[in-house]
């Protein structure tokens, strides 16, 4: 299978991917990065995509004259590579309607928080600010809202008294890079069907 990978930022998770591709091999794993896209310049992502020899894209929303112009040139920008899953890997954009057209059933995102609760850009802060005494991380299908689609894994991380949202995060990333590792390769070799909010995996 084909995997599209989009960043934002530093891509633990996507080294994470790259790592585990290379230990097991693209056919026991069941798919290969083909391209890695970003939001931005300038991001480690991008710097580990191109030290793994791996095509990268850029697609800025400045660059364009509407987000909906920017949303259909990123669809059109990831097409380009066929892939047969996208991951959104720290991807730190809301996709519209025509991204959503072409991938939607075959977008993932990881959000590191235990969805529901704490959606959005903060959840990491949201959750340390709310008191919650676990906390964690989400894989899901990505539809039109914000976090807010089909759940297929979870995993659970404790906080600590001691936290402040970086220590709290990369414990959660910690979780987070080998559930995402996890859930991918087993979407990609055994195939999935979504039924309503249920994902259903081979
Ligand atoms: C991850 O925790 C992801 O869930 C969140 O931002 C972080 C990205 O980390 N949206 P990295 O870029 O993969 O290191």
């Amino acid at each position: 299978k084909r995997l599209v990978v989009l960043v934002s930022g530093s891509g633990t998770n996507l080294q994470a991917l790259l790592d585990e591709i290379a230990a097991t091999g693209t056919e026991a794993y069941g798919a290969e990065i083909v391209a890695v896209g970003a939001d931005r310049e300038g991001i480690e992502g991008l710097a580990r995509a191109e030290r793994a020899g791996i095509p990268t894209f850029v697609c800025k929303v400045k660059d364009h004259e509407t987000r909906d112009a920017w949303d259909a040139a990123l669809a059109e920008a990831v097409d380009a590579h066929a892939p047969d899953l996208v991951v959104s890997a720290g991807f730190m954009k809301i996709v519209g309607k025509e991204f959503l057209a072409r991938f939607g059933g075959r977008f993932v995102n990881t959000h590191p928080a235990l969805l529901p609760s704490f959606p959005g850009a903060h959840g990491v802060r949201d959750a340390l600010a709310y008191g919650a005494r676990v906390t964690g991380c989400t894989v899901h299908f990505v539809d039109d809202g914000v976090d807010t689609g089909p759940i297929i894994a979870q995993g659970v991380v404790e906080v600590r008294d001691e936290d402040d949202e970086s220590a709290l995060h990369e414990r959660i990333k910690e979780v987070e890079r080998r559930l995402l590792v996890e859930v991918v390769g087993r979407l990609a070799r055994n195939g999935y069907r979504i039924e309503g909010r249920k994902v259903v995996i081979q």
